[in-house]
């Protein structure tokens, strides 16, 4: 059986992270709420409503539900204006080769995303033609750490959670992926995403042995 394998969108596929970074950071800034890169970490990965209610626990504010939804709309307007401006280039090094490869090799491929703009990403650097399945936060309603986005995409993809293979450059996604009993390949720093089984600090990181390594490895 061929393995299944679910790429998480922002962080991973594109650097999206830092437009959110920017988007997260004026907003806090305009409630006078200060934010650190160490602290953005744990915005990664993490819906759009649970990012904004850990702001306003890190600034200590409270607020209206009106004025919440009012920030949520600001952010992503502010966010939209920086995806629009996406293409192609901005795909992450290295992604399109293992895209190729894995497509070529018949291998099922999904998105994993807390993302609600997903689609709008991925059309935007042309890559919906290598995705089976799209999970997105429009489907999900359990954040990561929750399972649920990886389980829904296993599911769709047709394979059980010991045969897919999850990318994922947050944390939060991490524990997702582990706690869905599927194993996890960290992109980025090793001290921040230290329980995933695998971790690469880039796509060009991952030779093609480390490739084949992970395509065959299973879950201690
Ligand atoms: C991804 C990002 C998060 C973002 C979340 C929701 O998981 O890593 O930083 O908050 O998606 O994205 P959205 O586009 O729906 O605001
Ligand atoms: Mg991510």
């Amino acid at each position: 059986q061929k393995k299944g394998i679910i790429f998480d969108l922002d962080g991973v596929i594109v650097d999206t992270a830092k437009y959110h970074f920017l988007a997260w950071k004026n907003l806090a800034e305009s409630l006078d709420i200060n934010f650190n890169k160490k602290q953005n970490e744990q915005l990664k990965g993490v819906s759009r409503i649970e990012s904004l209610k850990k702001i306003l626990t890190w600034g200590k504010k409270r607020i209206s539900e009106k004025r919440f939804n009012e920030l949520l709309h600001q952010k992503n307007e502010e966010y939209l204006v920086s995806v629009q401006k996406m293409d192609e280039s901005e795909i992450l090094p290295g992604v399109m080769k293992r895209l190729k490869m894995l497509k070529d090799v018949g291998h099922p491929i999904a998105l994993g995303s807390a993302s609600k703009n997903a689609k709008t990403i991925l059309e935007r650097v042309n890559l919906m033609p290598y995705f089976d399945v799209i999970v997105d936060g429009n489907e999900v309603s359990k954040a990561k750490p929750n399972p649920e986005v990886f389980l829904k995409a296993a599911q769709l993809l047709g394979v059980e959670p010991e045969n897919a293979i999850v990318f994922e450059d947050a944390l939060a996604g991490i524990e997702a992926a582990n706690r869905a009993k599927m194993l996890s390949v960290g992109i980025g720093e090793k001290s921040i995403l230290k329980d995933a089984d695998f971790v690469f600090a880039d796509f060009t990181e991952i030779t093609d042995k480390h490739f084949n390594a992970i395509l065959n490895a299973s879950k201690a």
